[in-house]
């Protein structure tokens, strides 16, 4: 289960910001999530019963370090990424050995996490002894070039580094990578023996030989492209017809969060996309509440006061000629719910047909 990727470390594009690591610590999974399994396992199998996740996250996430035995709490997440400030209070209670982030675009929320925070994390799983995940999803996606260096950077020995071939090419491709503290290692690749199943070494070598002949950096730079322009006809959309309004987070990756207009329902938003064959989800279906066992049901219904109705809105999976019909479709359900006059042109989101407009004045 070692990296059989090749004999050099993993290439710029597949483990961006500096990740500190040598071949023989790259253990490749089938995906994220089988990796974040391994990982928990092992914690548990030395001792470790808490770990610690953001507000938002993917539910099936939380399973994974609930199977793994661990008990879940959840960090609030605002506009600096995860409020780590809180491992100390909640650790009083009792330890916090784990902590399951998105440090470089928090999903689904697209926020970084603060440089103030960065620092105090490291600082904080090295007080401890504690084992931080960065979950590197989209590590790749950035398109404003301003790459965040890997928190594992900061401290290899108490950061687990887990990038994941899912969004920069396919999820279909089904492998993700993880830079492993070398005193976990052993622990980690123990876990596989006992859960079986290594990922098949046709895949590895295959994703090996794309990465030795630069096709892996081609392919994320033709994906960055593509996204890239998606967002920013989001955007542009966004603003030409929907007031009140706004996509939050970094121009990054195959997501977006809509804020919606002041008393939209989040959830009928949904429900008449769906109708009309655009799926998506609303913030709230991602959410735990805060300082709570953060495995438990999403807190779906009314947003809190505390925040805005929103809806996270996936570009990655149409095909280039359904993404304006699926952004027309997505703002044309908004309107009535949202109680406000949209701005219409003659040919806009709201009526465009599919194929006119792709591009927006700002896309590059
Ligand atoms: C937050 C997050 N982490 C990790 C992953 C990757 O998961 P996997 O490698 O299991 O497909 C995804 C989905 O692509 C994701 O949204």
């Amino acid at each position: 289960m070692r990296s059989r990727c090749g004999s050099r470390s993993p290439p710029t594009s597949a483990a961006p910001g500096g990740v500190r690591t040598d071949p023989d610590r790259v253990v490749v999974t089938h995906g994220f999530a089988d990796l974040l399994s391994l990982v928990a396992r092992a914690l548990v199998a030395r001792g470790a019963r808490r770990a610690a996740v953001e507000q938002y996250g993917h539910a099936a996430h939380r399973a994974v370090l609930a199977a793994a035995g661990l008990e879940v709490v959840a960090l609030p997440v605002d506009d600096g990424g995860a409020d780590v400030s809180l491992l100390d209070a909640l650790g009083r209670e009792r330890p916090v050995d784990v902590v399951l982030l998105t440090p470089a675009h928090q999903f689904p929320t697209g926020v970084p996490l603060s440089p103030a925070r960065r620092g105090a994390l490291v600082a904080w799983a090295a007080r401890t002894g504690a084992t931080v995940v960065e979950d590197d999803y989209d590590g790749e996606l950035r398109y404003d070039r301003r790459a965040v260096g890997a928190l594992q950077a900061l401290d290899p020995d108490h950061v687990v580094y887990a990038g994941t071939a899912s969004k920069a090419l396919a999820p279909g491709v089904g492998l993700a990578w993880g830079a492993v503290p070398a005193g976990l290692l052993d622990d980690v690749v123990a876990q596989r023996r006992v859960l079986g199943g290594s990922p098949d070494a046709i895949g590895q070598l295959t994703l090996a030989r794309f990465l030795a002949d630069h096709e892996y950096d081609r392919a994320v730079r033709r994906a960055r492209a593509r996204y890239r322009a998606r967002r920013e006809r989001l955007a542009t959309l966004v603003a030409e017809h929907l007031p009140g309004g706004r996509l939050l987070g970094l121009p990054a990756g195959l997501q977006a969060v809509l804020e919606l207009p002041p008393g939209t329902d989040e959830d009928a938003v949904v429900d008449r996309a769906a109708r009309r064959g655009a799926e998506l989800l609303a913030l709230g279906a991602y959410a735990v509440a805060p300082g709570l066992p953060g495995a438990g049901a999403p807190t779906t219904g009314s947003p809190p006061p505390s925040r805005a109705p929103a809806v996270v809105v996936g570009y990655g999976a149409p095909r280039d000629h359904q993404v304006e019909q699926a952004f027309a479709t997505l703002l044309r359900e908004i309107d009535p719910l949202s109680g406000t006059s949209p701005r219409r042109s003659s040919r806009g989101a709201t009526g465009a047909p599919p194929g006119r407009g792709r591009r927006s004045a700002g896309s590059s």
